[in-house]
């Protein structure tokens, strides 16, 4: 039986600001055994931990990341839309991430978010520092955006890249074969027995997002999908062992 490995969605997100080191380090605390977090382009070109195009969500600024450099983003308050416990929360570099992550015993999903903006290059970058903190082995780059996986099997045939997807298709395992991709993540919808064999037999990995309920957790424990990304990795872990004693 395939044992599902949790993954912390933007880090422990139900428990800190989503993508900050707050939420990172809560997530290894939980016993996660990998994060999963969201990557996009300041205006310099540096590659940043952050979900929206826009700013004014998770921090206190206005407009979009690609319009700033990462000196003037480092101003931003990033975690007191979440709490004020976490004011002093900023965005962080993917460079700093990994310093603190190449000596984590965890594994690790780099999301591309290339599928409003397609940030120039960001595939290379992305994987030139990957590889500086040697941490390629243990990491699956994912997209919804087909042509930076493509562009990333061109940079490396071997890093591990996976299509994400929330839409139903008639072959999704098909496709995912068919650019290439070694795994499918999908929304959690998406997920029946049909999937699973058919996933397993074309020999994709197959991870689930996002997974909050215990119900849709059990499903995925159940019907041995290779991972699931939650908020809450505490939990996730906790039901994990109780299920599967
Ligand atoms: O990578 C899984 C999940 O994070 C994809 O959706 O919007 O939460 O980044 P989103
Ligand atoms: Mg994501």
């Amino acid at each position: 039986m395939t044992k599902t490995l949790i993954y912390a969605h933007r880090g422990a997100s139900k428990l800190a600001p989503e993508n900050t080191m707050p939420a990172f380090e809560l997530a290894k605390a939980a016993g996660a055994e990998g994060i999963e977090t969201d990557v996009q382009l300041t205006k310099d070109h540096i590659p940043i931990l952050i979900h929206d195009e826009n700013l004014r969500r998770t921090t206190n600024g206005t407009g979009f990341v690609q319009d700033y450099t990462y000196a003037e983003l480092r101003h931003l308050d990033a975690g007191s839309w979440f709490s004020s416990k976490y004011s002093d929360s900023y965005i962080v570099t993917l460079e700093e991430f990994l310093r603190w992550f190449r000596h984590q015993p965890m594994v690790l999903n780099v999301e591309l978010k290339t599928n409003v903006i397609e940030y120039r290059n960001i595939e290379r970058i992305v994987y030139d520092c990957l590889k500086r903190h040697q941490v390629l082995e243990r990491t699956v780059i994912s997209s919804f955006n087909a042509e930076t996986l493509c562009r990333m099997k061109k940079i490396n045939p071997s890093v591990e890249t996976a299509f994400l997807t929330s839409t139903k298709m008639r072959n999704l395992p098909g496709y995912a074969k068919s650019i290439d991709a070694d795994a499918l993540h999908v929304k959690h919808r998406l997920l029946d027995k049909k999937l699973v064999k058919h996933c397993q037999k074309n020999r994709l990995n197959l991870r689930i997002y996002t997974v909050n309920r215990p119900s849709m957790m059990k499903k995925c424990f159940q019907l041995g999908c290779n991972g699931i990304f939650t908020d809450v990795p505490h939990q996730a872990i906790e039901y994990r062992d109780q299920w599967l004693k």
